[in-house]
């Protein structure tokens, strides 16, 4: 088995609360095993230009309470290129990184997969707070946004309830409608549009228009960012228009991408970020750690991007050649369980948010 003295961890993408609390269980963990860590800056930005310093016990103190990355993080086209991964490889064998913990989202991965072909193995830890990747139920970072989100909404409520308003709110998620979702249930949205499901804007001003008439005061409806950038300011103004209720419109955008992370994220990032370590140092790689019905596993790389992009409709001609039948029926499988939890949650929305 090979035998590892120095192990690196890197944050790539868009940040997430909660990563910082993985960088510091991987710094940990990687040095109880003896084994040394370090820090590379800029994700792999930073892994091409050699931004990289060693990490010790100390250097992750009071750390686990803050949100951003302390790594710093980037989105590097550079690293897509053959010339960018050959000097990727090159900065490893100079400073003898035996492989990397990648924190981020399915780019992040696309990355350490293509690194661990290079000969550097690498395992991805999912950092998102989209929580859209498909092969893990929650991703770090997704618990604090939410918290985040319906924080600001309560107070939007208080003030249109004060004189009688509407508040249209758009909420992150790229192509995908998990924060809106979830956020929508818990403030109590009037309604929520997300690109999973089709919406009926004449519906929610017939809804607003009838409970107005029966002595409602405010209203809070949900955007996700994946419906489209013009959809929210539209929806505020015909909602204005159809239904005489006076209505504001408000992107919260990367104000719920900070901030200090829930207890569930930290928790979340602690057991990812040690559990990760201990299957890299085991000789495993081309992993994701994923939570799958509240148990942490350690799921393959390709398999958990190709049943990303079998959820997201993204599929391409080939990807599935890899694998066997078992394997895509079990695909098809976990994207149903994941739609079908996804329309109960839509169906509850709409039946008690009135
Ligand atoms: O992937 C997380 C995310 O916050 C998305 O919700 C959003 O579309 C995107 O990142 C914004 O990216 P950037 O920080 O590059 O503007």
């Amino acid at each position: 088995m090979k035998k590892f003295k120095n192990i690196a961890v890197l944050t790539s993408g868009g940040d997430a609360p909660g990563m910082n609390a993985a960088v510091r269980a991987v710094v940990r963990t990687a040095i109880s095993h003896n084994v040394r860590v370090m820090g590379i800056f800029r994700g792999y930005s930073g892994l091409i230009d050699g931004d990289i310093r060693p990490l010790g016990l100390r250097d992750v103190s009071n750390v686990i309470n803050k949100g951003g990355t302390v790594l710093y993080s980037d989105r590097c086209p550079e690293f897509q290129t053959a010339e960018g991964m050959a000097k990727a490889v090159d900065t490893c064998k100079r400073l003898g990184i035996d492989g990397i913990i990648a924190l981020g989202g399915d780019g992040t991965f696309r990355g350490a997969t293509e690194l661990t072909a290079n000969g550097v193995p690498c395992i991805g830890v999912p950092c998102t707070i989209d929580n859209d990747i498909a092969s893990t139920d929650n991703t770090i970072g997704f618990d604090t946004a939410m918290n985040t989100v319906i924080e600001l909404v309560d107070n939007l409520r208080d003030t249109c309830e004060s004189h009688a308003r509407c508040n249209v709110v758009e909420v992150m998620g790229r192509g995908c409608g998990e924060i809106a979702l979830s956020t929508g249930i818990a403030s109590g949205a009037t309604a929520t549009l997300i690109p999973e499901f089709s919406y009926d804007v004449n519906d929610i001003c017939a809804r607003i228009k009838k409970a107005r008439e029966l002595g409602k005061r405010n209203f809070i409806v949900i955007v996700s960012e994946g419906v489209g950038n013009q959809v929210g300011p539209d929806l505020a103004k015909t909602i204005e228009t159809e239904t005489g209720v006076e209505t504001k419109f408000a992107r919260f955008a990367h104000i719920v991408r900070g901030g200090s992370p829930t207890l569930k994220d930290r928790v979340l990032a602690s057991t990812m970020g040690a559990i990760a370590v201990e299957e890299l140092l085991k000789g495993n790689s081309n992993l994701v750690i994923c939570e799958k019905k509240g148990k942490i596993v350690a799921v393959d790389i390709n398999y958990a991007l190709i049943l990303d992009r079998m959820y997201k409709n993204k599929l391409k001609d080939g990807d599935l050649d890899r694998f066997s039948e078992k394997e895509i029926e079990k695909m098809k499988k976990e994207i149903r369980e994941k739609q079908q939890t996804m329309a109960r949650l839509y169906g509850i929305s709409k039946t008690i948010n009135l």
